[in-house]
């Protein structure tokens, strides 16, 4: 099992609550109005975590989704889907872990890191890939903080979903987070630590009540290097 793959999710506490509040926005450098992509239990949560959870619809373009996808999919199909025990983490997925990459996808990737980590802050090297099919979903989890530091910066190809956030704490805290084919998201500090993630089974996925249709989804996934040696005690 892979130190960034399967061993860094640990559950998390599911819960169905409905959202009642549509607060949060998208990050917007120019201040442009865009759509609603998050959705809170409460405008207190929403301030909570603006700092902490960072959308960017179209941060891939369709030709750089092709160019990833053709670099991926030769290691993909060589696997099979995989359908653990109902309690595991994850069901209906094939998972890789990639180091090198063409300069073309690595251009994308340095692009996804430089948004996502500061300076001189020690990454993962090895990129984690998840391959959800159509029915695959993950289940509520917190990444193991012996594996991944405080920073989860993902891509999210081929297909939309809807990222929810759990607290670990306070059972009525919930975010829903859209995520479009080709954004990047980014969950750091509270929204890594104090809140479980999932991504919604294809009848689960609504987003404020809208039908997000789910297809097969390439999820490709950067992280940081855990971030003192008491926290990969833990
Ligand atoms: C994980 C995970 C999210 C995603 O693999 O631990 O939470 O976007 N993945 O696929
Ligand atoms: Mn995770």
């Amino acid at each position: 099992m892979s130190p960034s793959g399967l061993c860094v999710r640990a559950l998390g506490r599911g819960r169905a609550l409905r959202p009642r509040v549509l607060l949060l926005q998208p990050h917007r450098p120019h201040g442009a109005p865009g759509p609603q992509l998050m959705l809170a239990s409460s405008p207190a949560l929403v301030q909570r975590l603006s700092r902490d959870v960072e959308l960017r619809p179209g941060f891939v373009s369709p030709a750089e989704e092709a160019a990833l996808l053709q670099e991926l999919e030769p290691r993909l199909k060589r696997q099979r889907y995989q359908h653990d025990h109902w309690d595991q983490a994850i069901h209906g997925y094939r998972e890789i872990e990639k180091l090198q990459w063409s300069e073309q996808n690595a251009a994308i990737l340095q692009r996804l890191r430089d948004i996502a980590f500061p300076p001189g802050v020690p990454q993962l090297s090895m990129v984690h890939v998840l391959d959800l099919e159509k029915t695959g979903f993950i289940n509520p989890h917190v990444d193991s903080v012996k594996f991944c530091g405080d920073t989860i910066a993902g891509l999210c190809l081929l297909s939309g979903s809807v990222m929810r956030l759990l607290s670990e704490d306070n059972s009525g805290d919930r975010v829903d987070l859209l995520l479009q084919r080709r954004c990047a998201y980014i969950l750091r500090g509270a929204a890594r630590y104090q809140f479980s993630h999932q991504i919604l089974k294809e009848e689960e996925s609504f987003f404020g009540g809208q039908k997000v249709l789910r297809n097969r989804r390439i999820s490709v996934i950067c992280r940081n290097l855990p971030v003192s040696p008491v926290a990969a005690t833990g």
